[in-house]
């Protein structure tokens, strides 16, 4: 039987993207599956910033990039800065859970991509306060990560010298590494 666990399990980070853009419907969807994720006192604190190949936004917000990500990112027909308000909605006051609520929003666009074929790669590596600057983030707001969206693309189109990733050769630590049953440090086994 499908389980949700085959959609998490399929999902990868490729390099080479196609340069079909996103139908604008399908789009809409993985911001729809962003927007349903649980967050600190329903404060959905998240924000993403469109930058199509092409416009101004991407103009502005490809350069930040460290070259490592230029030189397979610049494949992507679509780039997204992933935001945050530090701030609580309902108080004004630090919240300290934003980036955690962040990731689970985009936890939950990554599962709608994957369903519908759409594939994103994660970039830490840019240079997140010239983000901010160059695409007007408010003062309340971090930029904390940039995300590359597309369909598979040849990775023969990679300049040379990037390596693509393989759909196979991805590695996770095991469960009993990392799941403490009842004290820290005591392996949870099935
Ligand atoms: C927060 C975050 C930052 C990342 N930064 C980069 C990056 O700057 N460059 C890069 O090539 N990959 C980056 N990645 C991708 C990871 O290397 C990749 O997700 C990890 O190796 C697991 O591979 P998979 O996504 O194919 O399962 C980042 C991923 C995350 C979640």
């Amino acid at each position: 039987m499908s389980q949700a666990l085959d959609l998490l399990t399929g999902r990868w980070s490729p390099r080479a993207f196609a340069p079909r853009a996103i139908d604008a419907a399908d789009l809409a969807t993985l911001f729809e599956a962003a927007r349903w994720a649980p967050s600190c006192y329903n404060g959905q604190p998240w924000h993403f910033v469109l930058a199509r190949r092409g416009d101004a936004a991407h103009e502005a917000l490809f350069p930040t990039l460290m070259g490592a990500n230029q030189a397979w990112a610049a494949t992507a027909p679509l780039l997204v800065l992933n935001v945050v308000n530090k701030n609580f909605s309902h108080n004004g006051k630090p919240d300290g859970w934003a980036w955690y609520d962040l990731g689970l929003a985009v936890g939950n666009l990554l599962a709608q991509a994957t369903h519908l074929g759409i594939l994103a790669h994660q970039m830490a590596g840019f240079d997140a306060q010239q983000a901010h600057a160059r695409l007007g983030l408010p003062a309340d707001c971090d930029a904390v990560a940039v995300m590359a969206l597309g369909y598979l693309g040849d990775p023969a189109t990679l300049p040379s010298g990037v390596e693509e990733k393989s759909r196979d050769a991805r590695e996770r630590k095991p469960l009993p590494t990392f799941v403490h049953d009842g004290a820290w440090g005591k392996a949870f086994t099935a």
